[in-house]
């Protein structure tokens, strides 16, 4: 049995194609680089959905705009109790009271909801009021906006439409796969999306890029880089952002958004030092990783750059899953529309190692 499904191909899929050896994404026949920078997140989620919806619109701007303004009457809901739980709890929570089904109508509600929410969680937490979505916005633009009470920089919603197309879709990932399964019993894309969004929490999977910043802020400066991660290993520590299941070279997203954040804050005085400190420590954690695991490539992910993107563009590290879910929603809704077209129920088979049952006395 291949431990954690390794190296198992459980689906066929049109959507994307993850080569772990050559560190390529390809998205619907359109490479990373082609992507990331150059597409909006409306532009890919239309790309992602093409051929799924029968009713698709060709732009998807004023529609995604139309349902934020709809999904952002269940913001009253959140209470005391939600309020008092991490940001992807409560966006969660509140994803869960959107109607299910399979409609593209449930599928542009489930698709402003992480933003919508997440932007009212973080300000009610923060002790401000949550703001109504500007559905004539663009999508990233109105996320900075809801966020932070103020207009993003055109520079801004740039970097944060990057980082929504690059976490887009990544094959059959942890999440998307669960959001497959749930999808694969007819449960609807609100059943599938939940599945994606506590997926996604895992530290192993999308929690990560939130201990990234705590990584680096406990580290300091980059003197103190080599003892830190080494003891970090000694006590059994995994190096968040880090490592990956299928890539055995650096992930090809890393570059993508750090290219993204030297664009953002390159002539500001947005955390000045800040990437070449990470760069710094990024480079100790390589050559400590190749001491620690010779015989197992242990690369830059996603998450390295993502940390430094979402901080540079004032979200709170505890909402950062949230902001991969923003992306990352697109692609969920785009594998469980795929499993429906021609997919069976998933259901594999386990091997019975317990106990055999006692023979009556
Ligand atoms: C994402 O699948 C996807 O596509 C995911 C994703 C997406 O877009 O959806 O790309 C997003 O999830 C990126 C990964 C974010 N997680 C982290 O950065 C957390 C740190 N990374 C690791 O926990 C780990 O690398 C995983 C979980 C990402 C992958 O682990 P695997 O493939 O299950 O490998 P493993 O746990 O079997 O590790 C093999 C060995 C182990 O040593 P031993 O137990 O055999 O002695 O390598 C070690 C691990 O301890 N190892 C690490 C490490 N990653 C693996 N050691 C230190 N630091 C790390 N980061």
């Amino acid at each position: 049995m291949s431990d954690g499904l390794e190296s198992v191909v459980a689906a066929e899929t049109v959507l994307s194609e993850v080569d772990g050896q050559a560190g390529r994404l390809v998205i619907r026949g359109r490479s990373l680089d082609d992507l990331a920078g150059r597409t909006s997140f409306e532009e890919v989620t239309h790309l992602l959905w093409d051929g799924f919806f029968d009713d698709l619109p060709h732009n998807l701007a004023a529609p995604l705009g139309r349902a934020r303004a709809e999904v952002f009457a269940e913001v009253e809901a959140l209470d005391a109790t939600l309020q008092a739980r991490g940001p992807i709890e409560a966006m969660r929570a509140l994803t869960a009271r959107l109607a299910d089904g399979d409609e593209l109508s449930v599928a542009l509600r489930l698709t402003a909801a992480p933003a919508v929410f997440t932007a009212a969680v973080t300000r009610r937490q923060a002790g401000r009021p949550a703001l109504p979505p500007d559905p004539a916005l663009g999508h990233a633009a109105d996320i900075l906006r809801m966020t932070r009470g103020a207009a993003a920089t055109p520079q801004e919603a740039a970097a944060l439409d990057t980082y929504l197309v690059t976490v887009s879709d990544h094959g059959l990932n942890a999440s998307t796969f669960a959001a497959r399964v749930i999808a694969s019993t007819r449960a609807g894309l609100t059943s599938a999306v939940l599945g994606g969004i506590s997926a996604l929490k895992g530290p192993l999977h999308g929690g990560a890029p939130g201990p990234v910043i705590e990584m680096l802020d406990d580290i300091g400066a980059p003197d103190n880089a080599e003892a830190w991660l080494r003891g970090a290993l000694a006590r059994g520590d995994r190096l968040m952002g880090f490592g990956h299941r299928v890539y055995r070279v650096r992930d090809p997203r890393a570059d993508a958004l750090k290219a993204a954040v030297r664009r953002l804050t390159e002539g500001s005085n947005t955390m000045p030092g800040r990437l070449a400190f990470a760069e710094a420590v990024e480079a100790a954690a390589l050559s400590i990783l190749r001491q620690h695991k010779p015989d197992r490539p242990l690369d830059t992910n996603v998450e390295f750059y993502t940390a430094l993107l979402l901080e540079a563009l004032a979200f709170p590290p505890p909402a950062f899953t949230c902001v991969f879910a923003m992306g990352r929603v697109s692609g969920w809704i785009a594998h469980a529309r795929e499993q429906l077209a021609g997919g069976r129920l998933i259901r594999p088979q386990s091997r019975y190692i317990g106990p055999e049952p006692r023979r009556a006395a």
